[in-house]
């Protein structure tokens, strides 16, 4: 028992300088005060972060309940003042409709768009939107009701036009509704042309200008196209020989003339002087011809001394 007791003694001892400690440690903050529990404030809970003890130049803040908002420009913090007292604060959180909504052809103008404290009876004013105009018969205000919500807005701004769109040669524009901002137009050609270029366009914003945003397509004539043909069906028909071989279609309507001022365009297998083409034979088959003819002369006039030369034998 007895080698227990200075261990003990020990204890007690250290037990008691950490007392004392503690007491040294306490004693400045009794000497400073405690302001206790911050004042009750309508409609805001103090964020205490835990505490109980609050000595002088504690600092508490309040947050505002569900619903409420801060009125800009009170406080919503108190200081604990001499260790005694919390410094004054006044009702500072108040019923508050959203902030206003957005809305597609206005904007709120300043200093709306900077609040976020819309109390009962509020009105905020809006301003229309680039591509809109102001329907001035209609307000541009809404307000705070009764039930926190805002009131109903009016359509105050309208979509503004886009420029005439003009008109298509040959063709025509299809206005689908109306030529206003953000609304499309459809191009078509009239039978017999082919559109050359977009086939819509849309009313958009450039900067602050309403503009179309693709140009007007071109209508272009349809051409009658005779199909390429892969190797040359006729070769010695003058006249014929550049519509059917020509690489750029041809038009029916086009005179024999310029048909006839393209054999460049004609294909390698083609004649390339087709007026002359069917009194020229082509240079390969005049050669074989005059070779033939040659042959037969010569094998001719063999047989011919033949005949001769047995006769002479004979007689
Ligand atoms: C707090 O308000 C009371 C009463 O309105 C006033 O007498 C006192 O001076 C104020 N104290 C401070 C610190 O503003
Ligand atoms: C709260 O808002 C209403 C309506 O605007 C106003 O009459 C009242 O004074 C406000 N309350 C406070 C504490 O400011
Ligand atoms: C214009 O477009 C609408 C919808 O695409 C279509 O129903 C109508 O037939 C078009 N009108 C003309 C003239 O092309």
């Amino acid at each position: 028992m007895s080698p227990a007791w200075p261990g003990a003694r020990a204890v007690l001892r250290l037990g008691g300088l950490t007392l004392l400690l503690l007491l040294l440690l306490l004693c400045p903050q009794a000497a400073r005060g405690d302001c206790g529990l911050p004042p009750d404030i309508p409609n805001a809970q103090p964020d205490l972060e835990g505490l109980t003890s609050f000595p002088e130049q504690s600092i508490i803040t309040y947050i505002c309940d569900p619903g409420f908002i801060k009125i800009p420009g009170r406080t919503d913090s108190v200081i604990c003042l001499n260790g005694n007292r919390w410094s004054n604060i006044t009702e500072f959180c108040n019923r508050s409709c959203n902030v206003p909504p957005t809305l597609l052809y206005a904007s709120l103008k300043k200093p709306y768009n900077q609040q976020n404290y819309f109390p009962l009876g509020s009105i905020v004013e809006y301003e229309c939107r680039l591509g809109y105009r102001r329907e001035h018969s209609l307000s541009g205000k809404i307000t705070c009701l009764q039930n926190f919500m805002w009131s109903e807005p009016d359509e105050f701004c309208k979509r503004k036009p886009c420029p005439n769109p003009g008109e298509i040669e040959n063709g025509h524009i299809n206005i689908t509704t109306d030529i206003l901002y953000g609304s499309s137009i459809t191009f078509s050609c009239n039978t017999g042309y082919e559109l050359v270029g977009e086939t819509s366009s849309y009313c958009v914003l450039v900067g602050k200008t309403l503009v179309w945003s693709d140009p007007l397509p071109e209508c272009k004539e349809i051409v009658h196209v005779t199909p390429t043909p892969q190797k040359p069906t006729t070769v010695n028909v003058p006249g014929t020989v550049v519509s059917s071989a020509s690489q750029k279609p041809a038009t029916v309507k086009a005179p024999a003339t310029q048909s006839q001022a393209v054999p460049q365009e004609t294909t390698p297998f083609q004649t390339r002087s087709p007026t002359k083409g069917k009194e020229t034979l082509p240079v390969g088959a005049s050669t074989i011809v005059s070779g033939l003819v040659a042959v037969t002369i010569i094998i001719g006039s063999l047989i011919l001394v033949r005949i001769f030369w047995d006769y002479g034998k004979s007689g």
